[in-house]
């Protein structure tokens, strides 16, 4: 049985490794240690998964566990540095996404897997939905030929997409934007759609609804004064779990869970859109917004055979639409409708068909649905490019972003 550990003990890891892995996965895999800065946060995650032994150092901890892999939660900015030194070790590494928040970063990272033979999975949870997996399928088969044209709008709504302005994520050295921490999930999905890898990207941003949009506003929602008139006043105390897990814990490393929405240090864009051009000449055009009164996203595909048209809502008014409906529309003029069934469990059953497939390993992956450290790059790289776009105000090459990552971003933007 292969030993894991987890670097990072924050939400993500308790709900989508550390519980399952003590529970569904026992059979599996064994939990033997998990390190964290967060000495609250560490012992908490600890309790609820078994009593896994709780270090504060990482280095210590692979000492004294000598795992076969390390899975990575931390805050995005620093995936890189906890994979390469897992690599470094010995070990693979199974990150979160994304891989990491900047070219230079991944290069870093492709450097290390190779330098030391070590593996890295990035844990993509959206190829693993079904509904997304049957598109997949659709698209695989021929069921409207070559791929020429894909569009893809995704909305956030005020609760999930506000979440992402009280965080950690609200700054781009944290996350590099949503265009990074987000859109790594939905590039992943493109990439893999189509079985393409980007060429070029152009991209605008914008932070037009979050950050100092308005003049009431406070630190975090704990010491503000505005908390009976703010449609996105969060209490961070209301949840049990979450005061123990963050409230309790902001005394060892001054995170607040609760930071204010329309707070001044604020630099991620909240609306986003996106052109890519393929190496196989498809085009995308994507946009994010992180503000909509209602969650999901659209998508439309038209190839050499006919257009699919694929939606899944994820709260409010838009559940009431047809969900997780395909149209394939083909050119002898007639409309094909599927009913894609319904999954249920986290993001949208994703999260532990994924796990079955990493951990118990068991399962024949005729889709390609494991993602390596290539993966990881593309997807990531598609938002980093926009990135540059965004500040440049010029197309970028994905090529042209992988060779010039040595050097800093900053000197490749024009002032
Ligand atoms: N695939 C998905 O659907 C999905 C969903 C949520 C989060 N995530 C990813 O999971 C990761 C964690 O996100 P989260 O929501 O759990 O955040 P979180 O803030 O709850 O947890 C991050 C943890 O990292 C710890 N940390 C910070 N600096 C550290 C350091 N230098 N060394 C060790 N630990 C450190 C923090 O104390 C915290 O406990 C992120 O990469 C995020 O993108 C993925």
């Amino acid at each position: 049985m292969k030993k894991y550990v987890i670097i990072g003990a924050g939400g993500r890891a308790l709900s989508m490794f550390a519980r399952p892995l003590v529970t569904e996965l026992k059979p599996f895999a064994d939990l033997v240690g998990v390190c964290d800065i967060n000495p609250v946060r560490a012992s908490v995650l600890s309790e609820q998964a078994g009593n896994v032994p709780v270090f504060d150092d990482f280095d210590v901890m692979l000492a004294a566990t000598k795992p076969d892999a390390v899975i990575v939660t931390t805050p995005d900015s620093l995936h890189h540095e906890y994979i390469i030194r897992t690599l470094e070790a010995g070990c693979n590494a199974i990150s979160e996404k994304p891989m990491t928040t900047d070219a230079e970063k991944c290069r870093a990272i492709i450097e290390a897997e190779q330098r030391t033979g070590r593996k890295v999975i990035v844990t993509f949870n959206c190829r693993f939905m079904p509904y997304v997996v049957r598109i997949k399928e659709l698209l695989k088969e021929g069921a409207i030929g070559d791929i020429l044209h894909v569009t893809l709008n995704w909305s956030l709504d005020t609760d999930h997409g506000a979440d992402y302005f009280r965080r950690w994520h609200r700054q781009m050295s944290n996350s590099g934007g949503l265009l990074i921490h987000k859109s790594t999930h939905h590039f992943d999905m493109v990439n893999w759609w189509l079985d393409d890898e980007p060429d070029t990207v152009y991209a605008n941003g914008a932070r037009l609804f979050y950050g100092p949009t308005r003049e009431q506003r406070g630190h975090t929602c704990s010491t503000c004064a505005h908390t009976s008139t703010c449609d996105f006043y969060y209490d961070v105390t209301a949840d049990p779990f979450t005061k123990s897990f963050y409230k309790d814990a902001e005394a060892h490393d001054g995170y607040f869970r609760d930071q204010c929405v329309f707070g001044e240090d604020i630099d991620i864009y909240d609306t986003m859109s996106l052109n890519v051009k393929y190496k196989k000449g498809t085009q995308l055009s994507y946009s994010l917004n992180a503000y909509s009164p209602y969650e999901g996203w659209r998508a439309t595909f038209v190839g050499t055979k006919g257009r699919i048209e694929a939606e899944d809502y994820h709260s409010g008014l838009g559940l009431q639409e047809p969900n997780n409906v395909i149209r394939i529309f083909n050119r002898a003029g007639e409309l094909l409708t599927m009913q894609a069934a319904k999954a249920t469990g986290a993001h949208g059953g994703g999260d532990q068909r994924l796990r079955r497939m990493i951990f118990a390993g068991d399962l024949a992956d005729p889709l390609g649905q494991m993602a390596g450290s290539h993966a990881g790059a593309m997807s990531m790289l598609i938002g980093a490019a926009a990135n540059v776009s965004i500040a440049s105000g010029e197309q970028v090459a994905i090529g042209d972003l992988r060779q010039s990552s040595l050097r800093p971003i900053s000197s490749r933007i024009r002032s």
